[in-house]
């Protein structure tokens, strides 16, 4: 099969193949004569949807221009395998290929997906389009795209995907969620659920049909810098929120709504077993055998994943990290034989980003080879796809892939494809244009600010005079609110907002935490101040610090045990607030900690009366200021055991994979931790 010629040459060839067709099609209708006067087309003229052959171009090469029947694979009367067999047949292998590239939409011309038939593209995290970061230009970016998609020759659509972990996280304006963490404290599946419907619409208006998420790791080392995109330690919570996002972002399996243009494709994050890194250290090592990694599964870390294909998730994307030294991407014992064969998933398996290059072959053509070898039918790599493209060519030419494996590769990828309407797909049609007016609406900021209420844990509330220290907090004229980040929407919502990373300060429209604190006691006249120096101001009848971790994703976030603390510009505040409130034992001093994990700061909390953990919370704030001053109560519990010493963290995986309770002297909160306003802990 040759291989598609350069680009420069496939133009000139293209020129050649054109006046040949019009050579051609003039000698023929000069034959066959034109549409008689009842306007009826002559009985030889084509009236399949089949199209004309081109003639082979004066320098011998050719076109993918083979002859192209639509008749099947574009009917969605026909069933999804019916259409998918109708249209592997007709694909040459550099088509099949170009359905394996996940390319970053930044280094790819649309021409490159008309001419050679790409199927997907991505944005990397804050990867906007050249135009800018609002829903429009992010909208006219992917519509390009999918619409040079169905210019191609077979005209197969195109997939965008994104990471939209917290809401349509990477464009301005859009509602952010809080992150998983906290909706592990909540863990109200119904919640979880709309919040994934609401995302999915606001992602949807943008004209992309794929979303990264959820992430399915149960995180037992919050040293680890993805802590926060997962809901818990506990795998059976994160079982129940992570079927009920994708329940969200989908629809539910059986509806009509399930995979209609109002909802995602899902993607079941980052199998598996990334929960287990030693010390916590991203795309790291799971430092056991296979025996015993396949034990562990068994004994429920694979519930998630089980979960998962129960309720639907089509797209399954494999980790960085590596089980007993084998990096995953390579792993065929886990994607193909587990995953595939075992569990029975018929959706298709994504690499994550750039991660083939970990793999341990010599040559990027053998990275390719043992990730596709081992089961992983589309090669997500940002920004050389050419190099996707030439090396799997390369290796099926030379035996290391079979044309089998492609096939059944895109098989897999056609399937969802079809699964999902992509060939029924309208793009910019009404019901997309209709949810452009989701994104960031009053309705999913209430969505949002309900998930930021259900998700506070109480940890202390103790008593100032004779009253609880947030009843007196209630009954304060003067408060004095302190810390930087009681008026920080980017550490509210944290990493993946924005950018990959997240960033502090007025990233996008939300409400801060002393916003909300403003808007909910100003009515009854009480006076509040903000004061970033940790010093006590004359008169104040209550203080709030608002404290913990600037934003940061992935590897980015790892910690080493003396690091996992408070930001250093908040270590300063608190050093400096503990000078401040000595002798202030009649006022109540309330900490609300921002941060991504559990971190090891219980030295701070003898300073306070009151300590909430509010995570990161996202857009809205004010759901803070909803359960301190307003009607609403603690509901949420710690879905990770809080150490009392970072330095015992290890503990947590020893004790899970022996089966045993982590020493309870060691442990600061246990898993479940919650009080309400009346001090009860909260029993679930
Ligand atoms: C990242 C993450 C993955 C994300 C992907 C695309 O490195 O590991 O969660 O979906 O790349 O941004």
């Amino acid at each position: 099969m040759k291989r598609k010629s350069s680009k420069k040459g496939q133009k000139v060839c293209r020129w050649q193949s054109i006046l040949a067709l019009l050579m051609v099609s003039v000698m023929f209708l000069g034959a066959c004569g034109q549409k008689d006067e009842t306007g009826a087309a002559d009985s030889n003229i084509l009236t399949s949807e089949a199209e004309a052959q081109t003639e082979e171009s004066s320098d011998g090469t050719s076109e993918t221009t083979k002859e192209v029947d639509k008749s099947i694979y574009m009917d969605p009367s026909q069933n999804v395998e019916t259409r998918v067999k109708a249209l592997l047949e007709q694909m040459t292998l550099e088509e099949k290929v170009a359905q394996m590239m996940l390319p970053g939409q930044a280094a790819l011309a649309a021409s490159d997906v008309t001419d050679y038939g790409i199927g997907a593209a991505l944005s990397g995290g804050g990867e906007a389009p050249a135009t800018g970061n609002g829903p429009e230009n992010w909208q006219g970016r992917v519509n390009e795209l999918k619409q040079a998609a169905l210019d191609s020759r077979l005209g197969i659509p195109l997939l965008y995907g994104v990471d939209a972990v917290h809401g349509h996280n990477n464009i301005f304006g859009t509602t952010i969620f809080p992150h998983n963490i906290a909706l592990g404290a909540a863990a109200d599946e119904a919640l979880v659920e709309a919040i994934g419907e609401a995302a999915a619409e606001e992602v949807r208006a943008t004209g992309i049909q794929w979303d990264f998420a959820p992430t399915l790791g149960n995180a037992l080392n919050e040293r680890w810098g993805r802590t926060y995109e997962c809901f818990s330690e506990d795998y059976d919570l994160v079982a129940r929120m992570g079927a009920a996002y994708i329940r969200g972002y989908q629809g539910e399996r059986g509806t009509d709504a399930y995979l209609d243009d109002s909802h995602v494709l899902a993607t079941a994050k980052h199998f598996i077993g990334e929960g287990y890194f030693t010390d916590g250290d991203d795309q790291g090592n799971v430092d056991m055998s296979v025996e015993d990694f396949d034990a562990l599964l068994d004994s429920g870390v694979i519930n998630p994943y089980t979960s998962a294909l129960d309720e639907g998730v089509r797209i399954v994307m494999t980790m960085y990290g590596s089980v007993g030294g084998l990096k995953t991407h390579e792993n065929k014992h886990l994607v193909q034989d587990l995953l595939k064969d075992e569990l029975g998933f018929t959706g298709f398996v994504v690499s994550d980003y750039n991660a083939v290059q970990q793999n341990s072959g010599l040559t990027y053509k053998e990275q390719v080879t043992q990730a596709v070898n081992a089961g992983i039918d589309m090669i997500m790599d940002s920004d050389s796809w050419e190099n996707v493209y030439n090396s799997i060519l390369a290796a099926v030419e030379e035996g290391a892939i079979s044309e089998e494996r492609i096939d059944d590769a895109v098989t897999c990828i056609l399937r969802v494809k079809f699964e999902a309407g992509l060939f029924e797909e309208k793009i910019g049609g009404e019901t997309e244009q209709a949810l452009m007016e989701t994104i960031g609406c009053d309705e999913h900021r209430a969505i949002a600010r309900q998930a930021v209420r259900e998700s506070l844990v109480l940890l202390k509330n103790d008593k100032v005079g004779d009253v609880d220290a947030l009843t007196a907090l209630r009954n304060a004229t003067d408060i004095q609110m302190s810390g930087q980040k009681a008026y920080d929407l980017g550490s509210q919502c944290g990493g993946w907002t924005i950018s990959w990373q997240g960033m502090q300060g007025n990233i996008t429209r939300g409400t801060t935490i002393i916003q909300g604190i403003s808007d909910a006691t100003k009515e009854n006249g009480t006076g509040l101040s903000h004061d970033v120096a940790g010093e006590l101001a004359d008169g104040k009848d209550a203080l709030i610090a608002v404290f913990g971790e600037v934003p940061y994703a992935e590897m980015k976030g790892d910690r080493s045990v003396d690091a996992l603390t408070v930001s250093a510009k908040d270590k300063e505040l608190l050093d400096n607030l503990r000078t401040a409130l000595e002798g202030k034992d009649d006022i109540p001093k309330v900490a609300i900690i921002i941060a991504g994990r559990p971190l090891d700061i219980d030295e701070y909390f003898d300073m306070f009366d009151a300590v909430i953990m509010a995570w990161l919370p996202g857009t809205e704030g004010e759901g803070i200021a909803d359960v301190l001053f307003g009607e609403y109560d603690f509901t949420g519990v710690l879905p990770y055991t809080w150490m009392k010493d970072a330095e015992d963290i290890y503990l947590k995986k020893d004790a899970a994979l022996a089966g045993e309770e982590v020493d309870a002297e060691k442990v600061l909160f246990p898993i479940g931790y919650g009080l309400n306003k009346a001090g009860e802990q909260i029993v679930r």
